[in-house]
């Protein structure tokens, strides 16, 4: 099979380019990416030899582009997980954020219909359902929760997971969705708590804590999203949404305690900083769907997890500093620039 990898060189894609290349070495990857301050090109290293792997620098709201790539390439799959991924940006600076997750949705899927796909699938969030109480530990979200958005992000992904189910009503397009919670592991980029947390640390800065550090988030390992994502995309039913998590809320205060504690570094690194503008509370996903019907299970708990992920950012010291530095953005050039 052919697959469409979009969002390539972010952190989910690359994570789930790795697993597809090692779980179905049958199967050829196009690994697609614009290759915004999110992606970076070096991440994709470790497979450029592969003869199943191919990288393409693209937009996916360059509809004439698209169309070109889909035509030659024939793919089976589309796994779409380019997006613009950071909350605290979309507050900032909403627009990007409908242009790429809304409209790259919908070009995507325009070519899918084009040229005979057979299945569309679109990485989705949990913020899509809003927030749950923080006192209501008995609240989960599952896949009939309604959706509620909170930011501009959220907002544009509950956006593009309405227009991918009225592709499937309207025209057909054979689809699913899979919408996971908070994810950490190698390859995030550090504008998000985890990496960020784990680099302050390493430098003796100051830990930003929002609010006072009480909202509560449900982390996954991304190794496990992908395997998730992977069954979905292969084996879910046409027209069908899947929540996955794996049951791991924690505070965000007790996240940044467990790192410092793991890197030896005082407490006294913690700032609390002004919260969040419509700071979601909690989020918490009920995998039963997912995990009953097509036999899903994490792999990682949060406790080894964690400190695996450290681990994986101190043994990687050259990449946190070329992407905090911006090196890595001249990377494309010096790789393809001449040719
Ligand atoms: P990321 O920001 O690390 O990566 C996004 C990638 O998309 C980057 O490589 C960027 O260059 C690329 N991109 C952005 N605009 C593009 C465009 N117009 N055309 C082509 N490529 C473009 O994000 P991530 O954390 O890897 O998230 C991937 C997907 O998973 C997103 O759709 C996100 O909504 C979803 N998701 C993320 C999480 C999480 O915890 N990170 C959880 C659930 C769902
Ligand atoms: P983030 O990694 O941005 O993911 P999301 O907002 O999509 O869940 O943030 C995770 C949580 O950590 C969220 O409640 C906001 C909080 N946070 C901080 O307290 N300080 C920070 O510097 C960042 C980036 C996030």
């Amino acid at each position: 099979m052919k697959i469409l990898v979009t969002g390539a060189a972010g952190f989910i894609g690359t994570n789930f380019v790795y697993y597809e290349l090692e779980n179905h070495p049958e199967d050829q990857i196009v690994a697609l990416d614009l290759l915004t301050y999110a992606g970076n090109l070096k991440n994709l290293d470790g497979c450029k030899d592969n003869p199943n792997f191919k990288f393409v620098k693209m937009d996916i709201r360059d509809r004439e582009a698209i169309y070109k790539l889909f035509e030659e390439e024939q793919f089976d799959i589309v796994a779409n997980f380019a997006a613009e991924s950071h909350v605290d940006r979309s507050i900032e600076d909403p627009e990007v954020f409908l242009r790429t997750n809304i409209i790259g949705t919908e070009v995507l899927m325009d070519a899918s219909l084009k040229y005979g796909v057979k299945r569309y699938h679109q990485v989705s969030t949990d913020e899509v359902y809003g927030d749950l109480p923080l006192e209501a530990t008995d609240l989960f979200f599952t896949e009939s929760t309604p959706l509620h958005t909170s930011s501009p992000y959220s907002a544009s992904k509950a956006s593009g997971d309405l227009l991918v189910m009225a592709y499937h009503r309207t025209f057909g397009l054979n689809m699913s969705i899979s919408r996971c919670s908070n994810n950490y592991g190698p390859y995030q980029f550090p504008e998000k708590l985890i990496p960020l947390m784990i680099n302050n640390a390493r430098h003796d800065k100051n830990l930003p804590v929002y609010g006072e550090g009480l909202n509560v988030r449900d982390w996954l390992h991304v190794y496990d999203h992908c395997s998730g994502i992977d069954l979905v995309m292969r084996n879910g039913e046409n027209g069908e949404v899947y929540n996955i998590g794996g049951h791991n809320e924690r505070h965000n205060i007790d996240v940044v305690k467990t790192i410092l504690k793991e890197l030896d570094k005082p407490e006294s690194l913690i700032t609390y900083v002004t919260d969040r503008k419509g700071h979601d509370l909690r989020y918490a996903i009920d995998p039963t769907k997912i995990e009953t019907k097509l036999g899903w299970k994490p792999k990682y708990n949060f406790e080894s997890g964690i400190k695996e992920t450290i681990n994986w950012y101190l043994n990687n010291q050259q990449w946190m500093d070329e992407v905090t530095s911006g090196d890595y953005l001249k990377y494309y050039e010096e790789m393809y620039g001449n040719r």
